[in-house]
């Protein structure tokens, strides 16, 4: 059941509900487009610091504002640069979230005591809805404990936190399916520091100058251990299963290998399954990167439920497109094998 479905935003008592637990510094986990939240008041010190021990998180880590309408921008950045009102022009409410110099009133607990503040407008009708009715800027990471993969659905959440926070509101499953691009417009030259659905290109194009990629890249070059992550990443977006990122020339070769030392394996592959592997838990990926982000995390949590050694993901494009795929898989299977 989807209580607050954007056709049924008639349902006042639950969005009255969520504003009034907020109101009184409960936490509320609530849909967006890209994945779930876990939102507080962003102007309670005392809300943030049960968002931080509910979610797991390790002080200092800042959290997305999220705000109901590019005017509020300048209630929490301090000189808004004129590139952040074309992105918002252009890009909100969507899956972009702005880093900008803080203003004065943004609370340490959220900013992890830095001089800036991260900034989104949602675009899910519900997420829309319910800050729009709160009125004020809703803190709020990914509705999952620290580490582990964004929740897409009401029922991840649920799994994840649900008996810590007052409200999970369930908009269905995220259109998106993996979080926001993050791009830092407070410094001199504009930076993408997490890459998501909307692309530094598409950025590039609005601002009309050259964005710089924090170096998210990997190589996939390596025979012995396929897209190998950079060092330093931090454990993020993970499932508990082991997982690697094979390109699909050595996809089966390695299966072989694995599958005659007795591991049960779990695959993410473009093509269909194979006869051979009749009996291996394997989900055939959709070949353009917008469902395959869709389905990505949900996907992930499923074969994670599979009771497998191994997870092994076929090896996405390496068109700009599927740069924030390949960065998730990357960060994913860090984790799980590094
Ligand atoms: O799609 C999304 O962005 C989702 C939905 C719920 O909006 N949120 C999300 O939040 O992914 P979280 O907390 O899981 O990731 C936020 C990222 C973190 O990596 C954090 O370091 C970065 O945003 N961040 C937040 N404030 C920042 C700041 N002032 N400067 C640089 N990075 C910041
Ligand atoms: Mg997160």
């Amino acid at each position: 059941m989807h209580p607050l479905l954007p056709q049924n935003m008639t349902d006042r008592s639950l969005l009255d509900r969520a504003v009034e637990a907020l109101g009184s510094g409960q936490l509320v986990a609530f849909p967006t487009e890209t994945v779930y939240g876990l939102g507080a008041d962003a102007g309670s010190a005392e809300a943030l610091a049960r968002l931080y021990k509910v979610k797991q998180r390790p002080e200092k880590h800042p959290v997305i504002v999220h705000i109901g309408d590019s005017d509020q921008l300048a209630d929490w950045a301090e000189a808004v640069p004129e590139s952040a009102y074309k992105l918002a022009s252009v890009f909100w409410p969507g899956p972009l979230t702005m880093v900008l110099k803080r203003s004065a009133q943004v609370l340490d607990q959220v900013t992890g005591g830095q001089d800036t503040v991260a900034l989104r407008v949602p675009r899910h009708p519900v997420a829309l809805g319910l800050l729009r009715a709160f009125g004020r800027g809703i803190a709020a990471p990914s509705a999952n404990r620290f580490g582990h993969l964004s929740p897409t659905t009401a029922e991840a959440v649920a799994s994840e936190i649900g008996s810590q926070v007052a409200i999970v509101l369930d908009g269905g499953p995220c259109q998106v399916g993996i979080e926001s691009t993050i791009v830092n417009l407070s410094g001199a030259v504009p930076e993408i520091l997490r890459p998501g659905m909307i692309l530094g290109q598409e950025i590039e194009a609005v601002l009309a100058c050259a964005v710089r990629a924090k170096d998210t890249t990997v190589s996939d070059s390596a025979a012995d251990s396929p897209l190998r992550a950079p060092g330093g990443l931090p454990r993020h977006y993970a499932p508990e299963t082991p997982m690697q990122v094979v390109p699909a020339s050595e996809l089966e070769k390695l299966m072989e290998r694995l599958d005659a030392e007795g591991m049960r394996l779990a695959v993410i592959s473009f093509a269909a399954r194979p006869e051979r592997w009749a009996k291996t838990v394997w989900l055939s990926a959709p070949g353009n990167s917008i469902d395959y982000a869709h389905d990505l995390y949900g996907n992930l949590r499923y074969l994670d439920r599979q009771l497998c050694h191994l997870i092994l993901v076929e090896s996405p494009p390496e068109e700009a497109e599927w740069a924030p795929i390949r960065d998730r898989l990357v960060r994913a299977a860090h984790t799980a094998t590094g």
